[in-house]
């Protein structure tokens, strides 16, 4: 059987790969199964400074899913590159880097240190984090913002195919997706987080120190499903879909709207090993899909 998918110049012994946030720099996970299985690991997303993340608490769990408001904690680009890249199996998995910036020119000069890197496979650009104060919403929210990022980024990748990750905050996801498109984009994942908000009845606090945090899980599959279904339509580049994937039927859901691949990620809080098993699961789905490949799967929803 053929797991193998090849989209936007990467080629992935399977579709599955860990989301950005959810699954550290992929070394934290290395006891819950072989890293060198995974499609792809994407890891947490890196900035040119180390930040430290917003106050806690920043994680609550909500019904069907969870809030989050980390606020991009990483120990910055340099330090990924020298202390965590080198111990990661880049030879036999993708290595995605997951890039956050406050301006055009700082992702370019983001892109500008990752981009000589052999071990990073691809660029992901967060146009979209919710959490965080500075500025991250707007780039996800504005077309104009999301193409020059995009350009921005492509001048500098060296050749890298760049993935740009879209917010579904917006009230038009295709805009968007043609957008990253427009810019030069060599695929767009989606979506990132749902903003939302809990609150503790019993002291009236929310219950997110930020207020406000990014919603995830399985709550958010529809929203998802359909924000990929929308972004197929309207662009000719690779989708990679993103949102609430806890089991291999759920991906294949993805896949079926037309995703080329698909990140795993709050599930790996539920359990360290679930994308290995999504993995290891694979053969099943596609044996009662009667499907050789994953590709004779791809957008072959009947409408
Ligand atoms: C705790 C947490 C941290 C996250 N950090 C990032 C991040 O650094 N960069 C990013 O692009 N997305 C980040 N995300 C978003 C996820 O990668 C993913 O897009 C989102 O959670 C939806 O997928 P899911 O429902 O499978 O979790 C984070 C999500 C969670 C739950």
């Amino acid at each position: 059987m053929d797991l193998r998918v090849e989209f936007a110049g990467l080629v992935l012994k399977n579709p599955i790969i860990t989301a950005s946030g959810t699954f550290g720099f992929g070394l934290e996970f290395m006891n819950f199964g072989d890293l060198k299985r995974l499609g792809g690991i994407v890891v947490k997303g890196l900035s040119l400074k180390p930040r430290e993340g917003n106050p806690m608490p920043r994680i609550v769990e909500t019904p069907c899913g969870m809030l989050n408001a980390i606020g991009i904690q990483n120990p910055g680009v340099e330090a990924f590159v020298r202390d965590k890249l080198p111990l990661l199996p880049w030879r036999e998995t993708a290595i995605i880097a997951n890039l956050y910036a406050c301006s055009a020119q700082e992702f370019g000069d983001l892109t500008g240190v990752l981009a000589g890197e052999e071990g990073v496979a691809a660029l992901e650009v967060n146009v979209s984090c919710p959490n965080v104060r500075e500025g991250g919403a707007a780039f996800g929210q504005d077309p104009s913002q999301i193409r020059k990022v995009t350009e921005e980024v492509k001048k500098r990748a060296a050749g890298k195919p760049v993935i740009v990750k879209l917010s579904p905050n917006v009230t038009d996801i295709g805009l968007c997706a043609r957008a990253a498109q427009d810019g030069g984009a060599d695929a767009v994942s989606l979506i990132n987080t749902l903003l939302g908000m809990a609150v503790d009845i019993r002291t009236r606090k929310p219950r997110l120190a930020n207020v406000v945090g990014g919603l995830s899980g399985p709550a958010i599959k529809p929203v998802a499903l359909r924000c990929v279904h929308q972004a197929c339509k309207a662009i000719s580049i690779p989708v990679i879909g993103i949102g609430g994937i806890t089991s291999t039927e759920d991906a294949l859901e993805f896949i079926l709207v037309g995703a080329s691949a698909v990140e795993v990620g709050t599930a790996n809080f539920l359990r360290p090993d679930q994308s290995f098993r999504i993995v290891d699961d694979l053969p099943r789905v596609m044996i009662k899909a009667k499907c050789k490949e994953i590709a004779e799967l791809r957008g072959t929803l009947s409408l």
